[in-house]
């Protein structure tokens, strides 16, 4: 789902699961238009689960809102990233989403 249909990794790649770019997924498209530059860099999804809320203001409270947030196609602008569109989950593939993503936090032992 992260890799396929969610389309994540086209921005969540790598080992720390980040291109380490800018881009507009929406998140800064408020009153029609952009605040600050619009684009920011993608965060790291490791340990994801443990540090709510999320995007650079804080505007998603949980993982269930981020999956909703990028489900609807982010938030629509003329700079909107073109690797954002609807994604039209299920229910049943929404819970797999953040399955996965809360998969990403813990200790690793060896
Ligand atoms: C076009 C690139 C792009 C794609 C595709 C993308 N993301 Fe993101 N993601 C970002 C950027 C950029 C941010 C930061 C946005 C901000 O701070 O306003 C972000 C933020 C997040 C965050 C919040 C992290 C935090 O610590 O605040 C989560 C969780 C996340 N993405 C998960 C996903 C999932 C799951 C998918 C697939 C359904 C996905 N992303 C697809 C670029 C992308």
């Amino acid at each position: 789902m992260f890799r396929g249909k969610g389309n994540c990794t086209a921005c969540h790649i790598g080992p720390t699961l980040t291109d380490e770019s800018l881009h507009n997924t929406g998140v800064a498209w408020r009153d029609s238009r952009l605040t600050g530059r619009g684009a920011f860099k993608t965060p790291t999804l490791r340990e994801v689960a443990r540090t709510a809320p999320y995007m650079h203001d804080g505007s998603l409270a949980t993982l269930e809102d981020v999956i909703g947030f990028y489900d609807g196609g982010g938030r629509p602008n003329p700079n909107l990233d073109r690797e954002i569109r609807p994604l039209r989950l299920t229910d049943a593939e929404k819970r797999a989403l953040e399955a996965f993503l809360q998969s990403l936090s813990g200790t690793v032992s060896f």
